[in-house]
């Protein structure tokens, strides 16, 4: 499992110094939230932040847009430096010509779901998909509470995946701790993005490790 901390919860006043941080903990992907005050009750920050965390890793960036009509802004966020662009089906009129541009703009297409939006609402793009991101928390925050039925989820979207063999990637955020990674690795989760269990711990690296279920030998 990959496990890509949230830089919500890093210090924007020491932002470069976070990322090596988390490089040194041993993050794969570093997620970017990006929330602009209207599909979420917060707003976190944009481009520029994309543009700096570029400069500053060669981890792929994973960035969460939280935002309405998300279509507006894909080939900024290409240009920004984005790797994965994940928009949310809840923002997003037209999914399937989305996901085509994201695409077409050289990223992989991401598609997250908010909590109370059954995976089965996928099933008609899940060709068009690199990676689907559940929600186990109500967007717009960090370091709230795991909603633990995502994990219901997690299990009927692997199941669609394995049967009609699909390759994209589940990727469950929000409200993560260290002590889930061997439920979520077994459930079929392949990317764990967390904010506040790896910034606030003592030892990030052993929150990274411990989601990854390795001891940091091989
Ligand atoms: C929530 C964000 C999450 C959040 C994860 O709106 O999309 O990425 O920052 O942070 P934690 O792990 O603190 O819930
Ligand atoms: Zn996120």
């Amino acid at each position: 499992m990959l496990v890509a901390p949230s830089l919500l919860s890093a210090d924007l006043g020491h932002f470069d110094r976070d990322i090596r941080r988390m490089e040194t903990a041993g993050a794969d992907w570093m997620h970017i939230d990006v929330m602009d005050g209207q599909f979420v009750p917060n707003i976190s920050f944009g481009l520029p932040i994309v543009k700096a965390a570029r400069s500053s890793t060669k981890l792929p960036l994973d960035v969460h847009l939280m935002m309405v009509q998300p279509e507006r802004y894909i080939e900024a966020f290409a240009e920004a430096g984005a790797d994965i662009l994940t928009i949310h089906y809840e923002a997003s009129l037209h999914l399937h010509r989305s996901l085509f541009a994201i695409r077409q703009a050289g990223m992989k297409a991401g598609v997250a779901l908010n909590p109370h939006t059954p995976v089965s609402l996928l099933s008609d793009v899940l060709d068009c998909i690199d990676l689907v991101c559940l929600m186990s928390v109500n967007p717009g925050f960090g370091g709230q509470s795991f909603i633990s039925s995502t994990m219901i989820k997690v299990q009927a979207l692997n199941q669609m995946k394995q049967h009609e063999g699909h390759s994209f990637l589940i990727e469950v955020d929000g409200g993560v701790r260290s002590g889930q990674g061997e439920a979520l690795r077994s459930a079929g989760v392949d990317v764990a993005v967390a904010g506040h269990a790896i910034f606030s711990a003592e030892d990030p690296r052993a929150v990274v490790l411990a989601l990854k279920g390795t001891n940091g030998d091989s």
